[in-house]
């Protein structure tokens, strides 16, 4: 295969592989550890059990030696701040030890870590305290945690993101915590992107101040948004999508600014959401030195009429296609499918193209470079006399990788790419039952097996990938990873 873009990457370009904590570590009670509302939540869920997950806490030695193996130059993890603050007050030395020793290993094997400081994971005990992100107390309670991952570890680590996709927890209220009684959920969706963003702009300061060689960015998902047909009303509708889901976190936390249609939309429906002056400027004085993005799919958006009735985006439990509930904000968006992409059994539409769009817009829009950390294919996959003959995520992924080589040959900085996930890991909405990672863990949702790694296709592939700067992904024949 011969492409036009087979220039090699830049020298120093981040080829990289991501977890989180709740979703790989396991170990969710031992040595000090605290309960953060991903434990206190799967007790409820058939299959969202952080006990054990993929045993990465026992195993990390283990696994950093498949990372070196993989050529990953660089591993974003994130740090459970219930392993530091377990009530999010106490301070826990194991916790500490435990990422100082997966930083070392990582380091005396040439591979850079990038630590996510927020995936989802805060304490219960702050979310019984005051309701979690809710509160305007939380952001002390954040940067204290922040304060002594820089100083524990920043003596190692230069890479850092704040909070993972700000954008779509206030999405999913469930993911962290939920609405506390009575409270309407456009008044807690406001009110925790303001503490979000707060957060955020107080911790990129204090990495400057500690850390002066260090770099942090906030991170965010981002489904590209399409118009469902040329009709200016649809592609108004994609307009409010982009601008609702992604622009209007980002306008605030890379130009400090709120964006106008989305303060004007809620000011016709009686919620005053405007910043009080002092908030904004102080969120506007810190800039990002990049923007993090999580790249799966992108979006269709029609026309919702004012009278529409309004539903919540719901995820597809089963993984059989169609089960996905689109959402529908009347007067802004409704989601619907897109007839011209393939998707996979979670209904999740497969664009690698608009990894290349998403690319173009961010720079575009906010001239900072990028990094994508996550993107990757849940799949059911299978063990088979120890292979797993995973070529459809060799083929998600080699796609999307062309296409963000391009968008670097357009101009855009992109400085690494992590896939999502380097090995198995707990689906957030979907259990062991979709898979991401370049290593395969045994076991099911309800039954732990042996845990034992095994080396998928996909794997040798990306080896190779890594191996030869990118030169691979335009040549390499995807039947000889089989
Ligand atoms: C991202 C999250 O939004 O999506 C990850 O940051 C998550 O934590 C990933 O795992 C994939 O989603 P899911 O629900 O398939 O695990």
């Amino acid at each position: 295969m011969s492409h036009p873009v087979q220039a090699a990457f830049p020298a120093d370009f981040l080829w990289g592989a991501a977890t989180a904590a709740y979703q790989v570590e396991g170990a969710f009670d031992r040595d000090g550890k605290g309960v953060s509302v991903q434990d206190a939540k799967n007790h409820c869920n058939a299959f969202h059990d952080t006990s054990v997950t993929s045993d990465h806490y026992h195993r990390f030695r283990e696994d950093v030696a498949l990372m070196k193996e993989l050529g990953l130059k660089s591993y974003r993890f994130s740090i459970a701040w219930t392993r530091i603050y377990p009530d999010g007050v106490t301070l826990n030395q194991p916790g500490i030890a435990f990422y100082h020793q997966l930083i070392d290993v990582l380091l005396e094997n040439d591979i850079t870590p990038l630590i996510t400081l927020y995936h989802f994971d805060h304490p219960q005990a702050l979310q019984e305290r005051y309701s979690g992100w809710y509160s305007d107390r939380m952001i002390d309670d954040f940067l204290r945690f922040a304060e002594t991952c820089f100083r524990s570890f920043g003596d190692r680590v230069r890479h850092f993101m704040t909070i993972c996709e700000s954008n779509n927890v206030v999405l999913y209220p469930d993911l962290i915590g939920g609405v506390p009684q009575g409270v309407e959920v456009e008044t807690w969706r406001f009110q925790v992107s303001r503490v979000m963003a707060l957060a955020n702009a107080r911790v990129i300061k204090l990495c400057r101040q500690l850390l002066p060689q260090a770099s942090i960015g906030p991170c965010i998902g981002y489904a590209v948004a399409y118009p469902a047909t040329c009709a200016p009303e649809d592609v108004l509708a994609a307009l409010n999508e982009d601008e609702f889901r992604t622009f209007y976190p980002l306008d605030l936390l890379c130009l400090g600014r709120q964006n106008p249609a989305v303060v004007s939309f809620f000011a016709r429906r009686g919620l005053d959401i405007r910043l009080p002056p002092d908030e904004l400027a102080e969120i506007g004085s810190v800039k990002p030195d990049f923007i993090a993005f999580n790249y799966y799919q992108s979006d269709v958006a029609k026309h919702c009429p004012e009278e529409s009735r309004q539903q919540q985006p719901d995820f597809n439990p089963d993984g059989q296609q169609g089960g996905f509930t689109y959402p529908a904000f009347p007067g802004l968006y409704a989601g619907d499918s897109n007839p011209y992409l393939p998707r996979n059994d979670w209904d999740w539409e497969i664009d690698p193209v608009g990894l290349r769009i998403a690319c173009r817009r961010l720079y575009d829009r906010y001239q900072l470079p990028l990094m994508i950390t996550e993107n990757g294919l849940g799949a059911r996959d299978t063990l088979a006399d120890g292979e797993i003959a995973d070529l459809y995520r060799i083929d998600y992924l080699q796609k999307h990788l062309v296409q963000m080589r391009l968008a670097m040959a357009e101009g855009v900085p992109v400085l690494g790419y992590y896939a999502w996930s380097f090995m198995d890991v707990m689906s957030t909405s979907n259990g062991y039952g979709k898979r991401y990672g370049f290593v395969y863990v045994d076991r099911e949702d309800k039954d732990l097996k042996t845990l034992k790694r095994f080396k998928k296709a996909s794997f040798y592939w990306y080896q190779n990938v890594i191996e030869s700067q990118g030169s691979a992904l335009f040549t390499t024949e995807q039947e000889s990873f089989r």
